[in-house]
C-alpha cells in the first residue's frame, strides 16, 4: 500500500477515555506508516470514536454518517470505521443504519485498527471487532475480551503536550441502573501499577507536567499483584507523587462509597495530587438514588462530603447530576437543588435522563418525565449552580492562584500570531484562569492575580513580582 492511502481522519466524542483511546489508536495507525489529516476530505480513512451514553451522542454521529454517504458513493476507497462505546452497543445495528459502515470497532478491540484496515483492502468485505457482552461468558473470559492497549501514546493528540491522561482501570462494575457503560466498557480492571508508573514516568520524560488518571470509579482502583498484596488508589498516588518533572497529579471520576479517609489523607500529604475531586451525587433524593442504583443514600453522600471538608478544606468538589430520571417527582428534585445549595461544588455537569437500550432502567423503569419538565429542571439546577460557582470565585478575586498555562484561549486562537493573546489555564483545583499574555508561557507554571469571574471562569493579569515606582509615575 502506498503512502497515498494512509492519511487518515478522527474525530472524537464522549468522554476522557475516548480522547485517550483515540491518541492511542493514532500512534499505533502512525507506525504503520499512517498521517493524521484536518477533515474528512483529505483522508483515505475516516473513523468515528462514538459515545453511547445519551441518545443525543449517538445521533450526533448517525447524523455525520449520513452526511458522508455521498462522499463514499463517490469514493468507494475512501475506508469508514465507527469505533467507542456505540460500535459495541450497537454492533450490527451500524451496519444497518450506515450500510457504507467498513468497519465496527469496540472499544476492548483498538488494538486490531490497522489489521481491519489491511482486511477491508484486501476484498475481506466489511470488518467487526466487538468484545463479549456482560452475559456471553464468565467474568474473566468477558474480560479478557476487553483489551485496552495504553502503552502506545502520540503527543501530537493530546490536549496540550504538557499535559496527558493516563488509563489506570478500565470497565464498570457498578451497574447504574441508566448506565451504558458497564455493557459498552466490559468488566472493572486495574491496570498493574507499575505499567502505570512507567507510563507516567515515561510522560514526564516527554515533558507532561500533568497527568490525569483515568477509570469510570477511579478511586475504587485496586490491583492484586504476584505477592498476594493489594495495591489500592492512595498506593499508586503514592508511587506517583516520586516521579521527577511531574507537578500536578489530577484523577477522575470517584465514587462516593470509595472515598475514604486514607485516600484523602494521602491526597492532602501528596503535594502534587491535586486538590480537586470530581464525585457525581446524581441525585439529592434517597428514592431516586435507590432507582439509579448508586449504593449510597443522601445521608452517605453528605457524611463522605464531610470527611472531604475535614480533611481536604481547601479542595474543590464537582458533581454530575441526572434531571428527569423515571419517577423523579417535583419533591424529589428540590431535594436535588438543596444537596447542590449545601455542598456548592465548584461546578456539575448536568444531564436529562435519556434511555439507553440494554439497560436495567431501560427493562424496567418508565421513562416517565416529559421532555419539557426535564429541561425545565435541567435550567434551574444549573442556574443555582451556576449562581453558586460565581459567588465561589468572587471570593477569588484579589487572590493570586497558580496556574499552569495550557495554550491560547479560543478567543486567543483568533489573535495573530506574535501579538499578546489571551491565554488560559487551570489551578491546582481545576479552576480555569484566562489572562493577557504570550504564546511561549504555554506549559509553564504562572502566578495569575485574580481580577474578575464568571460562574466557569476566573479572568486575571500575569503577577509582577515587584512593582518599582520610576520618577513618580506608578
Ligand atoms: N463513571 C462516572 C460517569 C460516567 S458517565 C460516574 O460514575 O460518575 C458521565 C455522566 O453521564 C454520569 O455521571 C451521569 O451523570 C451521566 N449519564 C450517564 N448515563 C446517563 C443517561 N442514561 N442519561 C443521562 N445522563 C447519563
Ligand atoms: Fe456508569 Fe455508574 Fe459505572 Fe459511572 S459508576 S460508569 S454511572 S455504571
Ligand atoms: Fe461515552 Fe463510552 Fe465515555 S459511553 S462517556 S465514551 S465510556
Amino acid at each position: 500500500m502506498d503512502q497515498m492511502n494512509k492519511r487518515v481522519y478522527i474525530k472524537t466524542v464522549g468522554c476522557q477515555m475516548n480522547v485517550l483511546d483515540s491518541e492511542m489508536v493514532i500512534a499505533d495507525l502512525k507506525r504503520h506508516g499512517y498521517t493524521v489529516v484536518d477533515t474528512p476530505k483529505e483522508a483515505d480513512c475516516i473513523f468515528y470514536n462514538t459515545c453511547s451514553v445519551r441518545e443525543h451522542a449517538e445521533e450526533k454521529i448517525y447524523s455525520a454518517l449520513g452526511k458522508i454517504r455521498q462522499t463514499k458513493e463517490q469514493q468507494p476507497d475512501k475506508l469508514i470505521g465507527v469505533m467507542g462505546c456505540m460500535a459495541q452497543k450497537d454492533q450490527e445495528i451500524v451496519f444497518k443504519r450506515a450500510p457504507y459502515v467498513d468497519m465496527v470497532i469496540g472499544p476492548g478491540q483498538l488494538h486490531r485498527v490497522p489489521d481491519l484496515i489491511e482486511k477491508v483492502r484486501a476484498g475481506e468485505g466489511r470488518q467487526m471487532a466487538v468484545s463479549l457482552k456482560r452475559n456471553e461468558g464468565s467474568r474473566a473470559v468477558i474480560a479478557r475480551s476487553h483489551e485496552t492497549f495504553d502503552p502506545l501514546r502520540d503527543p501530537s493528540m493530546r490536549p496540550t503536550p504538557f499535559q496527558a491522561y493516563l488509563r489506570i482501570q478500565i470497565g464498570c462494575d457498578k451497574f447504574c441502573t441508566y448506565c451504558v457503560v458497564p455493557n459498552t466498557r466490559g468488566p472493572e480492571q486495574g491496570r498493574p501499577p507499575e505499567q502505570i508508573v512507567s507510563e507516567a514516568q515515561i510522560l514526564a520524560e516527554q515533558g507532561c507536567r500533568e497527568i490525569t488518571l483515568l477509570g469510570q470509579t477511579v478511586n475504587s482502583y485496586k490491583f492484586k499483584n504476584e505477592d498476594g498484596s493489594t495495591t489500592d488508589m492512595a498506593d499508586l498516588l503514592e508511587q506517583l507523587q516520586p516521579i521527577e518533572g511531574l507537578e500536578r497529579i489530577k484523577f477522575v471520576t470517584n465514587y462516593p462509597k470509595d472515598m475514604t479517609e486514607r485516600l484523602l489523607c494521602t491526597i492532602r500529604d501528596l503535594p502534587k495530587v491535586s486538590p480537586y475531586l470530581h464525585v457525581p451525587a446524581q441525585s439529592g433524593s434517597d428514592a431516586v438514588l435507590k432507582r439509579m442504583k448508586r449504593g449510597y443514600t443522601v445521608a452517605d453522600y453528605m457524611e463522605m462530603f464531610e470527611r472531604i471538608e475535614r480533611i481536604l478544606p481547601e479542595a474543590a468538589i464537582s458533581s454530575d447530576f441526572i434531571v428527569g430520571f423515571s419517577g423523579e417527582t417535583e419533591e424529589d428534585f428540590q431535594k436535588t437543588i438543596k444537596l447542590v445549595e449545601r455542598c456548592r461544588f465548584k461546578n456539575s455537569f448536568i444531564f436529562q435522563y435519556s434511555v439507553r437500550p440494554g439497560t436495567k432502567a431501560a427493562d424496567r423503569l418508565p421513562d416517565d418525565i416529559a421532555r419539557e419538565v426535564k429541561i425545565r429542571r435541567n435550567n434551574e439546577l444549573l442556574a443555582v449552580q451556576d449562581a453558586i460557582a460565581r459567588e465561589d470565585n468572587q471570593k477569588l478575586i484579589g487572590q493570586t492562584v497558580d496556574v499552569l498555562v495550557e495554550g491560547p484561549s479560543k478567543k486567543g486562537l483568533k489573535s495573530p500570531e506574535g501579538a499578546v493573546v489571551q491565554m488560559t489555564g487551570r489551578t491546582h483545583c481545576d479552576r480555569i484562569v484566562v489572562f493577557d499574555g504570550n504564546r511561549r508561557q504555554a506549559g509553564q507554571f504562572m502566578k495569575i492575580h485574580v481580577d474578575d469571574c464568571s460562574s466557569h471562569t476566573l479572568v486575571g493579569r500575569v503577577e509582577t513580582v515587584d512593582v518599582v515606582t520610576i520618577g513618580g509615575l506608578a
